[in-house]
């Protein structure tokens, strides 16, 4: 993180010609399990990943508007800074113009500013390279302002942005992933409190493994606002308020179509969490893996929002299984492509990677990029050393 606070830094000195004052980092993340449970008040699981999004800043005192260089998209990017910053913005640009959008709205408006901003978050991969963007240019916009909120409200405000920005009525896991993770820990959210509680996850044993299948996945097809409307749909005939106050014999009994199985996902999602935050206190990672793997199979199945490829991944990391050193495997994220996640044992992470790598090579005849992560901090200001 440090190198690319300073490579970022360094671009700005140069494509300005003076200092950044402001340098803050935002990471990606990847959901240990809980999918589309958070926009059904729900339970979700993710950690940061070390991989992140930093932006280099200063005022502009000339300007009107924020100027952002976007370093790893080679792509400049001019927003105005009133409440409709997003307009007509598509891209990073519909992203960052939704953030300076809500801040504007919010009544905390970013002044004229000059920016860089680099990411090693991949994009595209499930990972929330556009919450990294967001939370970052939400902490250089306060950093600016000489203010700093709490992460609660900033996480909200990047997830507003996402809605009017990009148009996906997303949930608020990814935002409150970057904003708030804790270095070590895994982030228990309950997203109906919006209350955290962060897990330890320092097992020096396990570690995560991330795959990306390469199938680029586009939240914003129509798939994943269907999906919400289904579960709105589908709580509204059990006569709740959200599916977090559904039970299964009722999923079961009082629901047809596809709305049962589209419940039927959340419902028992929402229980798998609870268990599996609770596996991970006491390191019971087998019984983890297990929810992870029924995680899947309920996401493929009963809310089908899989595909081949990620398929094709968890079955092949569950093949090799726990003697090969894999508790359990998953897509992650909103699905239709982007990344797989499965805990291993750290001793194995290296070769059962390659394994996993190599069985998708032969049949998909690509080579799927990987890392290995630690549990990572959230977002957060940088000073150079
Ligand atoms: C996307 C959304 C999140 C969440 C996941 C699915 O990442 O942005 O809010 O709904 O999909 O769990």
């Amino acid at each position: 993180l440090s190198r690319l606070a300073q490579k970022t830094a360094d671009a700005f000195q140069q494509r300005y010609g003076r200092p950044a004052t402001v340098i803050a980092a935002a990471p990606g993340r990847v959901n240990l399990i809980g999918e589309h449970t958070d926009y059904n008040d729900g339970l979700v699981l993710p950690i940061a990943i070390e991989r992140a999004t930093v932006i280099a800043a200063a005022p502009a005192a000339a300007a009107t508007a924020a100027r952002v260089w976007c370093e790893s998209l080679g792509v400049e990017v001019n927003v105005s800074l009133g409440p409709d910053s997003h307009v007509g913005q598509h891209g990073a640009g519909a992203y960052i113009g939704g953030v300076l959008g809500v801040y504007a709205a919010e009544g905390s408006p970013a002044p004229p500013l000059d920016a860089v901003v680099d990411s090693d978050v991949p994009l595209g991969a499930g990972l929330s390279s556009s919450a990294a963007l967001e939370v970052a240019i939400a902490l250089a916009i306060e950093a600016l302002r000489g203010e700093e909120l709490d992460a609660r409200t900033r996480a909200l405000r990047c997830q507003k942005a996402e809605h009017i920005g990009a148009g996906v009525p997303c949930g608020v896991m990814d935002q409150f992933s970057s904003a708030m993770c804790r270095e070590g820990h895994a982030l228990l959210l309950d997203c109906r409190t919006l209350e955290p509680s962060h897990v330890p996850l320092a097992d020096p044993g396990v570690s995560v493994l991330v795959i990306d299948s390469g199938v680029k996945h586009s939240l914003a097809d129509g798939e994943y606002a269907e999906r919400r409307r289904s579960c709105e749909q589908a709580a509204e005939r059990l006569g709740v308020g959200s599916l977090r106050d559904a039970d299964v014999a009722a999923v079961e009994s009082s629901l047809d179509g596809t709305l049962r199985p589209r419940a039927r996902h959340v419902v028992t999602e929402i229980e798998r969490v609870a268990r599996a935050a609770d596996d991970a206190r006491h390191c019971r990672w087998e019984s983890f893996g297990e929810a992870m793997g029924q995680s899947h199979r309920s996401l493929r199945d009963d809310y089908q929002v899989s595909c081949e490829e990620l398929d094709a991944i968890v079955a092949a990391a569950e093949q090799i299984g726990i003697l090969g050193g894999v508790y359990g495997s998953r897509m992650t994220g909103g699905g239709f492509g982007g990344s797989t996640v499965t805990l291993v044992r750290s001793d194995s992470a290296l070769e059962v990677a390659n394994r996993i790598v190599a069985d998708i090579q032969r049949r998909f005849g690509h080579t799927p990029e990987w890392f290995v992560t630690r549990p990572a901090a959230g977002a957060q200001r940088l000073t150079l050393g």
